[in-house]
Formats: structure tokens, sequence, C-alpha cells
């Protein structure tokens, strides 16, 4: 298992460009089961999470094309033939239970592995069985397993999600898009990547509206065709390169990305004091002199992005004065902030919010990534430490960050995988 090795203090310079976003693409290689026949993806980034999500459909039976090099994934889903999802795969990334919806509204069966609990809180999945039964499914869970069917076809429903999941939203979408009859989706999630997947499937022929509003509407259809689709620009790589710019006291370009997407992050580096400025699909960010307290509270979308929160816990350490984090989508993601603190971060947990004491320079120490946006965080805090960080279990941040380590070094930055 790698580590990466990072000696701090330069500033960032450069352009950078943005891969294609790791929560678009999961749910479009979910969707690709809901057609027969040979879908293919563009720019879609080479991420750990991919793959996997690859190997899955792959055990269903589809026969999956994955060209690193021209970033492009040709699926083929005439044989799929399972509708048991394995274990493994399941386990080890939880947007693969996004193949339960469209193995139901296709084969009329799914039985799909519950995701464990996860480092950042316990996440359950109880919304997307509250929509697949309101469509008409019969749901059963036992030995660790859901399993779901209906006899013919499902049946379009109103269903009114209690939280607007992003998960529940792209699973219920994609199990109503071959239902009979109309189904409406309430305080539906509104991310960008909805959006996306709502574009895929129309593109298939499913009739959808309101996708990226709180009701998304579908009228069911009798089949899908193949497709073929571009993914989004991944708008928290984009987040976290302008914080890695901003915290380095650089300057950098960042292409591929859509600043529209990135609403609340470039609201509030701007209110913190960083220069933004936004052009069609490119952000330019440079950091000023000196960067000011703000306070947080992660939201779904619009709101600020909960993916953004602990890199961005990392930037309020350096920002002068005192920053409150307030992280409302998940229970347990504050677990960057003990890492954060063996580098000389100052700040105080009270349940859901931290209070962050800022002025702090960051001194390089050996240091673990928990999840995801943690290894982020501990990325961008080794990157303007003084002296050297040595971040271990860096799989976490392969399975969202494509080639992180070669995008800072074109940026200027010393960080090494060793
Ligand atoms: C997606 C993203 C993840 C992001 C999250 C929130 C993917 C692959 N992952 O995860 O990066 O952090 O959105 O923006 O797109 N919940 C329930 N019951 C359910 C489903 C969710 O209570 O059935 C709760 C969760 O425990 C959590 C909250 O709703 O507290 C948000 O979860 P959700 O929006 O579903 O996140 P994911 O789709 O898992």
């Amino acid at each position: 298992m790698g580590v990466f090795i990072i000696d701090g203090g330069i500033p960032l310079k450069g352009t950078v460009r943005i891969s294609g976003a790791k929560n678009a693409i999961l749910p479009a290689l979910a969707a690709c089961l809901l057609t027969e026949g040979k879908s293919v993806l563009r720019d879609v980034p080479d991420l750990e999470d991919v793959h996997t999500m690859c190997d899955l459909l792959a055990s269903l039976g589809a026969k999956v094309d994955f060209n690193v090099e021209k970033r492009e994934i040709s699926i083929d889903t005439n044989s799929v033939t399972e509708y048991t999802a394995p274990y493994e795969l399941v386990n080890s990334i939880r947007g693969s239970f996004l193949v339960m919806g469209p193995l139901l509204a296709r084969k009329g069966r799914a039985r799909v592995p519950l995701p464990g609990g996860c480092a950042i809180g316990s996440r359950p999945v109880d919304l997307h069985l509250k929509g697949f039964s309101a469509l008409g499914a019969t749901i059963n869970t036992g030995h660790g397993y859901v399993e779901a069917h209906v006899k013919g076809r499902l049946t379009g429903a109103r269903v009114y999600l209690d939280f607007p999941s992003v998960g529940a939203t792209e699973n219920i979408l994609m199990a109503s898009v071959l239902a009979k009859g109309q189904t409406v989706i309430e305080n539906a999630a509104t991310e960008p990547e909805i959006v996306d997947l709502a574009t895929m499937l129309v593109s298939m022929g499913a009739n959808v509206t309101g996708a990226g509003t709180d009701t998304i509407r579908v009228i069911g259809t009798d089949k899908l065709t193949p497709a073929e689709h571009i993914v989004i620009p991944d708008r928290i790589e984009a987040g976290t390169f302008m914080l890695a710019a901003a915290m380095t006291g650089g300057e950098i370009t960042i292409e591929n990305a859509m600043s529209d997407h990135l609403k609340p992050v470039i609201a509030k580096l701007r209110e913190s004091g960083v220069e933004i400025a936004e052009e069609l699909n490119c952000i330019y960010v440079k950091a000023p002199e000196r960067t000011k307290a703000v306070d947080v509270k992660t939201h779904p979308y619009p709101g600020f992005p909960t993916d953004m929160q602990a890199q961005m816990t990392a930037y309020l350490s350096q920002a002068e004065g005192t920053s409150m984090v307030v992280e409302t989508i998940f229970e347990n993601r504050f677990m960057h902030i003990s890492e954060l603190k063996r580098m000389g971060a100052r700040i105080k947990i009270d349940g859901r919010t931290a209070i962050i004491e800022g002025g702090v320079r960051f001194l390089g120490a050996q240091v673990r990534a928990t999840d995801l946006r943690a290894g982020a965080a501990l990325i961008l805090a080794g990157l303007c430490a003084k002296d050297r960080t040595e971040i271990s279990d860096i799989y976490h941040i392969d399975r969202g960050y494509e080639s992180m380590e070669k995008k800072l070094q074109t940026l200027g930055a010393r960080i090494v995988r060793v």
C-alpha cells in the first residue's frame, strides 16, 4: 500500500484539467443496465471506484471494456443474466447499490447486499427501498441482502423523500423510467450529478422532466436504447484544487470546471479573500496575501457540499480568525480533524460543529487518510506545511481523485507516491 510524501511550502502555479465526476460516472454505469446493447461513456476518470463498478457490471454478465487511455468505457448489456450483486464489490463502494433500481426495472428482480456502515456515518438505504416499494416491488431483507422483486413491470407512483438523498433519487429515477405510467419524485436531490443522469436517461429515450429541481416527473417507457454520454466534470476535484491554490499562496487555472456547480465554494472563498475569475469551463484562482475566517454549514445542493467540508476545514486552519464549520449531512464526518491536529491545527468539536482557530502554519507529520475527502484535506495541509508530510492509507484518495499527485506535480508541488 503506497504513501504520499509531500515537501510543503511551494505556491502552486499553472494549469490543471479536471477529470469526469466520480459521482456522475457511477450512476451512469448503473444506468447502462436499463438497456440491451452497447452504451459508451466518455471522459471517464481512471478511479478505483470506477474499476470496482465495472467489475460489478461484469459480474452481472455485462461485457465491459474500459479504455483508460481514451477515457472511454463501452458496456454491452445484452448478456446480463444475473440479478445478484456480489458482496465484496458492493461492500467496498456504496455507489454500487445503484444497480438495484436498474436491475429491478429490467429484470423484475434484484438481490444486492446491504451496504455496510462507513467511516463517515451509518448511511442507511431506507429511502431507496421506500421508493422501490412505492413502485410496486416487494422487498425482503435478510442474511445481509436486500431482495426486491415485482411481478411484471414496476408501476409509476408518487414518492416523497424524507431527505433529498442523492443515491435514493438516482436509484428511484432509474427504476421508474421503465415503469408503467407516471412517477413523481418529490423532495428529490438537485445535485448536478442527478441532472447528468437524467440527461443520459433522456438520450436513451426516457421521458424525464424536472431533474435539478425538487420535483422530478417520469413517464415510463417500454424500452430504452443504449446511450453515448460524456460525464460532467468533477466539481469536488475542482473545488479541492481551488483550495490547494489558495492555501499555498498560488495562482492556477482550472480547466474543464463548471463554476455554476461550485457556487457555494466560490462564494465562501471570495468571502475569505481569494480572487476567483469564472470563465466558460474554466476557473482562475489567485491566493491573497492573507485569508480571513468564514463560517460554513454543509447542506444538500445548492448548499455547501459535505464532500468539500474536510478540505475547507484544513483551509480555515490557516485563515486569520475563528471559523465555525457545521456538518449537517453525515453524523461522523470529522475524522480528518484529529489528523489535522497532529499537523498543528487548533480545532474543537462540539457535536456537529467544528470551531477552528485559524492562523496556523501546518507542520509536516505522519498522518493517515481515514476516508476519501479526509485524505484530500491532509494533502492540502501537507502542500503548505513546513517540512515533510507522509500520508498513509492513500487508497482512499485513489477512490476519488485521478492521478492526484501527477496533477499536483504539474503545478509545481513536491509530492511523490512511494
Ligand atoms: C452521495 C455521494 C457522496 C456525497 C453524498 C452527499 C455518490 C456516489 N456519493 O452519497 O459523495 O457525500 O451524496 O452529498 O454520489 N440517507 C438516509 N436514508 C437513505 C439514504 C440516505 O437516511 O436511504 C441519509 C444518509 O445517511 C446521509 C444523507 O441521507 O446522512 C445523505 O446521503 P445521500 O444523499 O444518500 O448520499 P449518497 O447518495 O450515499
